[in-house]
């Protein structure tokens, strides 16, 4: 009797690819993302790797976020999140435009670069320019040694782990909880943030990597129904405030890895366009999270509806309102609104893999894609 197995099947410890191991890796990849970086007890954000002080943090006018991929959505999260509790103006570039577009850069910017690998050339690129031009670096990455934690002024590593599949996931999500450790640190430091609410947002943090956990649930109705998309031409996700980015990186998971046609808008850019092509079954995603935004959310669900379009909705647990207007609803567990991105987004990266699965594609490494772009 001999064991059948190679290195990659092992590595996948019984699951079909990567990527979906992955997806089911992101509780533990926030645990230890999170490990030691917040204290409980004093209800404050510890970051011994960030060497900003107080009067330099007050000397900066803007914060400059660049990325490409995935990583680029993380920083559209960032600028909500910076501008959120700073009220310091952020800004989120592709790093490919930025490098490029003759940008205001000095000292009094502070920019951000975000990249998985830690190698991708335009984000490198970018990440030099503003040195050359005096800005202080702050780079968070997943690699240990790669060039960006290398050259960065400062770094945050996120401890995602190895990510094999050329899809972001687990990358993303730690990224996402890099950059609330970072503004509520900021904000602890600069006091911007009262007390209280800090030791609040703290403690909900600190349930994320369970709620994340609870959210893998959805997979169960996500592959009941990924089937009924298989054959469809094109996919809008849609989104408001915090699920903006969101709906650009379930989009953009979509597009990766079943080629089929998606699409992202801000919700309230509907009527600008895209409702033209809005017609009977075509495919509307709808995340409708965040209760600032809910009421206009709802009203373009019903917009998109009454074209009937067929729509998913994901929307927070207890809300059993959307579900009488849609096809599907899918819901994520209660967290603060502010977090919620770290938990939308998994429903997302779990529709286009099942989808993705459905129509045969190779999950884990897609046509024409590679995990790490670096040459321009
Ligand atoms: C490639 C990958 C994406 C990734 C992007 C940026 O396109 O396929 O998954 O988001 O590069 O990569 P980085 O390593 O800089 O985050």
């Amino acid at each position: 009797f001999r064991v059948e197995w190679d290195a990659v099947t092992a590595e996948k410890n019984g699951y079909e690819h990567f990527m979906r191991k992955e997806i089911h890796e992101q509780p533990q990849a926030l645990q230890e993302t999170m490990a030691g970086r917040i204290d409980l007890e004093r209800g404050v954000v510890v970051l011994p790797e960030v060497k900003i002080g107080r009067e330099e943090l007050a000397a900066i006018r803007r914060i400059q976020l660049v990325a490409c991929g995935t990583a680029f959505h993380a920083g559209m999260v960032g600028k909500y999140i910076f501008e959120k509790l700073l009220r310091i103006p952020a800004e989120v570039d592709l790093a490919s435009e930025y490098r490029y577009r003759q940008a205001i850069i000095g000292p009094e910017v502070l920019t951000i670069v975000i990249s998985q690998s830690g190698e991708t050339a335009d984000t490198l690129a970018a990440l030099r320019l503003s040195k050359t031009h005096g800005s202080k670096v702050l780079g968070i990455t997943n690699v240990i040694g790669s060039s960006v934690a290398r050259e960065a002024d400062e770094v945050i590593l996120t401890q995602a782990g190895p990510e094999i599949a050329v899809a972001s996931t687990k990358a993303y999500t730690t990224q996402l909880l890099s950059l609330y450790l970072l503004g509520i640190y900021f904000a602890q430091v600069l006091g911007t943030l009262d007390d209280g609410l800090r030791q609040q947002l703290l403690a909900e943090m600190y349930l994320l990597p369970r709620l994340l956990e609870k959210t893998l649930a959805t997979e169960t109705k996500i592959k009941e129904f990924a089937e009924d998309f298989q054959a469809k031409e094109s996919i809008f996700f849609i989104g408001r405030g915090l699920d903006y980015p969101s709906s650009m990186e379930g989009a953009l998971k979509l597009k990766e890895i079943s080629y089929i046609n998606a699409q992202a808008y801000a919700a309230g850019e509907l009527k600008h366009g895209t409702l033209a092509l809005i017609e009977e079954g075509v495919p509307v995603f709808a995340l409708a999270t965040q209760p600032d935004l809910y009421e206009k959310m709802l009203s373009n669900i019903k917009e998109v509806k009454a074209r009937e379009a067929t729509v998913v909705a994901l929307v927070n647990a207890g809300d059993y309102e959307t579900e009488k207007s849609v096809d599907y609803a899918l819901y994520i567990p209660k967290t603060h609104p502010f977090f919620t991105p770290i938990l939308s987004v998994v429903p997302l990266q779990l529709f286009a893999y099942h989808v993705a699965k459905v129509r045969g594609c190779d999950v884990d490494k897609p046509r024409n894609l590679a995990k790490s772009v670096t040459v321009e």
